[in-house]
């Protein structure tokens, strides 16, 4: 099929109509081969970028806000990189590579941008760097070590320099998957 051509819209969550939050969430469950819609509640509002090719929902990714703190930093008021997904039919002709260099600019608002990637190699071409210290995460008894997850950042205008990757690094606490 020939590619039409593209759309991006920025919509905040609380803008998202119910077709679009229904075309969101079937985009993401033919992505991921699973129903995100529980998930999507977890991670609370945020900016989605949206992607569409004609009246088709392509690409998909949206940013959410959260803490993260590198041990001896203040907290970072961090841009989170979530759902990113490109429908199956279409993957593999740049659409989400369009998404993740178009966020970059929405980035530049927080300290720090942050994801918890599935394939490290396809963010790292992107500026995209692989948090090399331990995970932590602050619940309400204190901090807990997340040893089996993986977090990438990208540095934005206001990231603190020197800010270095070998360092502990914890987020607040949230339900489902905490990075
Ligand atoms: C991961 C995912 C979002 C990538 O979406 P995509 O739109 O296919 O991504 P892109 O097309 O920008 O890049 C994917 C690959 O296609 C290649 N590519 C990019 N533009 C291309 C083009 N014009 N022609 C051919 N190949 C191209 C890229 O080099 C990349 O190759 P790589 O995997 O070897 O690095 C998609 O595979 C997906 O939805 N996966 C399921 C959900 C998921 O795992 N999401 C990520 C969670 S962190």
């Amino acid at each position: 099929m020939p590619a039409g051509p593209t759309r991006l819209r920025r919509l905040p969550t609380h803008e998202l109509s119910p077709v679009q939050r229904d075309d969101v969430l079937a985009l993401c469950a033919e992505a991921y081969e699973e129903d995100l819609s529980p998930y999507l509640d977890w991670i609370g509002p945020g900016l989605h970028l949206l992607l569409h090719e004609g009246d088709t929902l392509v690409s998909h990714l949206m940013l959410v806000e959260r803490q993260l703190q590198p041990e001896g930093y203040p907290l970072l008021r961090t841009g989170y990189v979530e759902l990113v997904a490109t429908r199956p039919a279409r993957q593999g002709q740049g659409f989400a590579s369009a998404l993740l260099r178009a966020v970059t600019d929405d980035l530049e608002a927080f300290d720090l941008g942050a994801l918890s990637p599935s394939d490290a190699a396809f963010y790292e071409r992107l500026g995209w760097e692989s948090w090399r210290g331990a995970l932590w995460v602050r619940t309400a008894a204190g901090m807990e070590p997340t040893p089996d997850e993986e977090v990438m950042i990208r540095r934005t205008v206001r990231t603190p320099s020197p800010l270095t990757l070998s360092l502990p690094l914890s987020v607040e606490w949230r339900p489902g998957e905490v990075w």
